[in-house]
């Protein structure tokens, strides 16, 4: 299992929510960028959905000037964004699904619907040296279609996890629980996100699959109170904490 301490991909899209609901210059993408490196972070996650609702085409561009650490950006599997993608080169990118109307991601791929067109996509990326992640559910099937499919990375989605309460949480627990150790078996790499927060994070981290959690919404929002570098810190000591 990993010995290595979880990486934390921090997802900027909240931060950049703030510049957009009212079109100002601030928060600049660049100071963005750096500070939450400087806080901690270990990737700079962000997604580029098709309506440009936060993240914008010139973030993606400033994101690849600017970040130090890794960047992984978070894109639904069309012609357009896999275009973009190859052309900004990140160090990773995660397949999301994406409809238009959602608040916010609600689910994990339609692996075995869309197989045709998120395989050419991972390919494509793999083939050119981006390291593919699909964002799938905690669902051994699923888990299937990505070995089939060539990823290197899944990323479980663990958004029900999060809403859910009680015994349908501890339910969800468990399938995450065996979908990690099922896709640790086939060789792939686990990593984990969405809806994380200082409570539900600690059972997920204490998985021993988990290379990568990604987290945005929960930290923009506690590091309104005590800055980005102790909401980092405090997030990092809960992974620390479901380790030992
Ligand atoms: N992982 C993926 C694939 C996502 O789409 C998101 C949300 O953009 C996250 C992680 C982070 O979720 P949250 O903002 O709820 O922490």
């Amino acid at each position: 299992m990993n010995t290595k301490p979880i990486a934390l991909g921090f997802n900027i899209d909240h931060i950049i929510n703030i510049r957009q609901a009212r079109l100002t210059p601030y928060p600049d993408i660049v100071d963005v960028v750096e500070s939450v490196e400087q806080a901690g972070a270990d990737a700079i996650t962000l997604h580029l959905r098709e309506d440009r609702r936060h993240i914008q085409d010139s973030d993606v561009d400033a994101v690849r000037e600017h970040c130090k650490t890794r960047m992984n950006l978070e894109m639904a599997a069309t012609d357009e964004m896999t275009q973009i993608a190859l052309k900004i080169q990140p160090e990773d990118c995660c397949i999301v699904p994406e409809k238009r109307e959602e608040l916010t991601t609600e689910g994990g791929l339609d692996v075995v619907g869309a197989f045709e067109r998120i395989k050419n996509c991972t390919q494509t990326l793999t083939t050119n040296n981006i390291k593919v992640s699909l964002f799938i559910e905690p669902n051994i099937e699923h888990i299937k279609r990505a070995v089939d499919m060539g990823a290197p990375v899944i990323e479980l989605h663990t958004g029900h996890y999060a809403n859910y309460h009680g015994d349908e949480q501890s339910k969800e627990l468990e399938q995450i629980a065996k979908a990690a150790d099922f896709a640790h078996a086939q060789g792939i790499q686990v990593n984990a996100g969405h809806g994380l927060d200082n409570i539900n994070t600690l059972a997920i981290a204490a998985l021993p699959e988990i290379v990568e959690l990604n987290i945005g919404h929960y930290l923009v929002a506690r590091s309104v109170f005590v800055g980005l570098k102790q909401a980092i810190e405090e997030m990092k000591a809960i992974f620390v904490q479901a380790r030992k």
